[in-house]
C-alpha cells in the first residue's frame, strides 16, 4: 500500500496553547484507521490539523509524497482530503438537494446520484429542508456533500455521535461501501470504541495530545487492558 498522508512530530494547538505535542501518524491508501482516546486529548484537533486548521509550531506533514506542511485548507481540500467535522455543517435554510450543489460551479448529476445511492434517506427527503432533517439525516448530508469533492482520504469526527442505532448501522454501511468499492481511506475518529475497533484495521490511541499506542485493531480487541488503561471512560453505552 501506497503513503497517502504522513503526519510527522507534529505540534500543533490554538493561539499560546498546544495541544497536540509531537503527533506522527501514517495512512496509506485504502487503509481504515481509527483514531480513540478520552475527551479533551486532541483527537477533534488532529484531524483539524490534517486540514491546517490549527495552529502548526512544528512538524510537517506530506501527502502522496509532497510535502504540504504549507498548503492551505482549500488546497488540501483539492488534494484529495475530505473533512466531516464534528458539529456537522449543514444548510439550514436549503434543501437536501441545495445542500449537496450548494457553492460549487459544476456538479455532475452523477455525483449527486452516487451521493444518493449511498444513503437513500437522502434521496427520500431530497425537498426537505436541512433544519428539518434529524441528527443522523443531518449527519448523512454532512459526508454525502464531502464526498461530492471525490476525496481520497476521508477524515471522520465521531460521525456516530448521538445517533440512534439503526442509524449507526446505515452510516457504518456506508463508510464500508467507500472503503470497499472505492478504495477511499478513512481515518475515523469515535468514543464508540467498539464500532471503530470493528471498522478499522489499525488503531491509534490519542492520550495528553500524544500517541500512546498503535497496532492493529485485532491487538485490542484481543486484548481489552490496552483500551481500559489508555481511556477509561471506554465504551459508554449509546
Ligand atoms: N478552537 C479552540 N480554541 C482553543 N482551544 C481549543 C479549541 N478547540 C479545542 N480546544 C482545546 O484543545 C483540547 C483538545 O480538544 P479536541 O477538540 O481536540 O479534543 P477531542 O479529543 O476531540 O475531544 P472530544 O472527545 O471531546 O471531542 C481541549 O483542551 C480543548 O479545550
Ligand atoms: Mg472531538
Amino acid at each position: 500500500m501506497s503513503k497517502l498522508l504522513e503526519f510527522s512530530k507534529v505540534e500543533a494547538g490554538y493561539g499560546p496553547l498546544t495541544v497536540l505535542h509531537g503527533v506522527s501518524l501514517e495512512i496509506h491508501a485504502g487503509e481504515r484507521v481509527c483514531l480513540i482516546g478520552r475527551n479533551g486529548v486532541g483527537k477533534s484537533t488532529t484531524l483539524k490539523t490534517i486540514m491546517g486548521l490549527t495552529d502548526r509550531r512544528s512538524g510537517t506533514l506530506s501527502w502522496d509524497g509532497a510535502d504540504i506542511t504549507r498548503s492551505g485548507t482549500v488546497a488540501r481540500s483539492r488534494m484529495g482530503i475530505g473533512y466531516v467535522p464534528q458539529t456537522r455543517d449543514v444548510f439550514p435554510s436549503l434543501s437536501v438537494e441545495e445542500n449537496l450543489i450548494a457553492g460549487l460551479r459544476s456538479r455532475p448529476a452523477r455525483d449527486v446520484d452516487r451521493a444518493y445511492r449511498l444513503f437513500p434517506r437522502l434521496h427520500e427527503r431530497r425537498n426537505n429542508g436541512g433544519a428539518e432533517l434529524s441528527g443522523g439525516e443531518q449527519q448523512m448530508l454532512s459526508v454525502a456533500r464531502t464526498l461530492l469533492g471525490r476525496p481520497r482520504l476521508l477524515l471522520l469526527d465521531e460521525p456516530l455521535e448521538g445517533l440512534a442505532p439503526i442509524i449507526c448501522e446505515e452510516l457504518m454501511h456506508a463508510f464500508d461501501t467507500l472503503s470497499r468499492e472505492e478504495g477511499v481511506a478513512i481515518l475515523f475518529v469515535e468514543q464508540k470504541v467498539q464500532e471503530a475497533l470493528q471498522f478499522a484495521q489499525r488503531a491509534v490511541v490519542l492520550d495528553h495530545g500524544a500517541v500512546v499506542h498503535e497496532g492493529p485493531t485485532s491487538e485490542l480487541l484481543a486484548d481489552p487492558g490496552i483500551v481500559d488503561r489508555h481511556i477509561a471512560v471506554a465504551d459508554a453505552p449509546a
